[in-house]
């Protein structure tokens, strides 16, 4: 958040850390930078509507692949009641059954986009095999048609699900 209100964005962080949310802070104070942020979680949607309108620009760097699969429904509800019919999502991952055996549990292969089928369709999917873990990478938008298309042929979001569906998706 802090690099992207360096950028001129109108930045809103949330974590359900505290030391996290005032790391963030000290940060921004540091760089005289305008961030609001919220000790949150993110699964409580109910908070989620009453905190925030929409975003432009969503971003995910290590919440996802923390929760568990009740709580990535909720996630998934959450990042509608903050989005708009055309904001960007971006996500990043760890891939589920890597060489670790501990931190975050990860996602299977296709999970994140089964998970937010209903509203978002990925733009750009890569995977990365780092030294540790092999990470997942997302660019998604929010689809205005996505829910209705889902309603008149509820498979269709399982095929999102094939990577084989997606043109530009690669293994870095
Ligand atoms: C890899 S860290 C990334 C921290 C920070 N966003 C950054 O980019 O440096 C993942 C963060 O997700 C937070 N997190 C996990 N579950 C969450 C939830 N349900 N709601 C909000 N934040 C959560 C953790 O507290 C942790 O700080």
């Amino acid at each position: 958040m802090v690099y992207l209100a360096e950028k001129g964005f109108d930045a809103f962080g949330v974590d359900v850390s505290k030391v996290a949310i005032r790391k963030a802070v000290a940060k921004a104070r540091e760089r005289s930078l305008r961030c609001t942020f919220y000790v949150l979680d993110f699964t409580q949607t109910q908070k989620i509507s009453k905190s925030f309108s929409t975003f432009d620009l969503l971003l995910d760097l290590g919440c996802f692949h923390s929760l568990s699969p009740q709580d990535r429904e909720k996630y998934a509800y959450s990042l509608e009641l903050v989005s708009h019919p055309s904001s960007l999502y971006l996500l990043w991952c760890f891939l589920r059954g890597s060489r670790w055996s501990y931190g975050p549990p990860g996602v299977n292969e296709d999970e994140a986009e089964r998970t937010l089928s209903k509203e978002f369709r990925v733009i750009e999917k890569r995977m990365l095999d780092t030294s540790f873990r092999e990470m997942l990478f997302y660019i998604m938008r929010r689809d205005a048609n996505r829910a209705k298309c889902l309603a008149s042929n509820p498979n269709s979001g399982i095929e999102s699900g094939d990577p084989s569906n997606f043109s530009n998706y690669s293994r870095g």
